[in-house]
């Protein structure tokens, strides 16, 4: 890697990776027919009457200021001028939503996308490398495993797609200088269900700290960093989607994520890889059938 494309990478800007987050969010909305039918009156009525009266009970109580008002105005302005909805909601929010929507689940746990998935990254064997650039700096990980039913059964050709940060924490297509499909890639289980592929280990993330999320963090004195995590959607015909990350023992900040997305199941175990060349690691993914 260059020192220019260096610089490009780490001058990213909240602005401009947010209103990236936005666009794409946006895209895929669209594509999946927008807004229609998703919410009905009865439900939109008791939700947001909820979720308002949740908020004015807060002024009340906790006796809010015009000052503080104000503020919290400004800042909501802020984080739709930068762009920032999908990070702030995927931090604070995305969880709980994952937490009840996969709470049926007798398979592998999964977590929260988070705001920088891309649909269809390109597809690669079984035992492929993810889409890369010459030296990409980073250990090499070789991630290998099965995808199977709970009943046991392999699930030949499932989908494996994989996306994560570079190692210096930054997601093509989000952060500028970056080839379009950076450690970004689409693996397709071989008859056996299984895969065994080789990537780079990511960098802790921190969440840009230029634009409104990164006003609150300051402001009310809390840390911005997510830990190194491999992101993941598994997929099968006639099985539930898995959307998952997976994390590495001793980062600093598996225990005080600030997106609260680390399981102990996520935890992933590498070894040094025998072949002399960086890590390799094990984990499988197990289906649920489609509910
Ligand atoms: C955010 C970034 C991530 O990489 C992630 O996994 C979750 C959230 C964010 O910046 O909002
Ligand atoms: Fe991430």
């Amino acid at each position: 890697m260059s020192d220019t494309s260096f610089q490009t990478e780490v001058s990213a800007k909240a602005a401009e990776s947010g209103a990236n987050a936005s666009a794409q969010f946006a895209e895929r909305m669209a594509a999946a027919g927008g807004r229609r039918g998703a919410v009905d009156t009865a439900r939109a009525d008791y939700l947001a009457s909820k979720a308002i009266k949740a908020l004015n009970d807060i002024v009340i109580e906790d006796k809010v200021s015009y000052e503080e008002y104000n503020a919290l105005k400004a800042w909501l302005i802020k984080v739709g001028n930068d762009g920032e909805w999908p990070l702030f909601l995927d931090v604070w929010l995305e969880h709980s939503v994952e937490e009840v929507a996969n709470a049926h689940h007798e398979g592998s746990k999964g977590t929260i996308e988070g705001p920088y998935y891309i649909p269809d990254s390109p597809e690669l064997p079984w035992n492929g490398t993810i889409p890369m650039r010459d030296g990409e700096p980073g250990t090499p990980l070789v991630f290998k495993g099965q995808v199977r039913a709970v009943d046991g059964r392999p699930l030949s050709g499932a989908k494996v797609e994989l996306w994560h940060a570079d190692n210096l924490g930054f997601y093509s297509q989000f952060a500028p200088g970056l080839p379009e499909w950076n450690l970004r890639g689409t693996f397709i289980a071989n008859e056996d269900g299984e895969y065994e592929f080789t990537t780079i280990r990511p960098a802790p993330y921190m969440i840009p700290t230029d634009g409104a999320c990164g006003q609150l963090i300051e402001v009310a004195g809390w840390h911005a960093w997510r830990p190194a995590h491999l992101h993941f959607k598994i997929s099968a015909p006639g099985y539930d989607l898995i959307t998952s990350q997976l994390y590495f023992p001793g980062d600093p900040h598996n225990e005080d994520d600030i997106a609260s997305a680390v399981k102990p199941e996520l935890m992933l175990d590498p070894h040094d890889n025998p072949n002399g060349e960086g890590e390799i690691v094990e984990y499988d993914f197990v289906l649920d059938p489609e509910s």
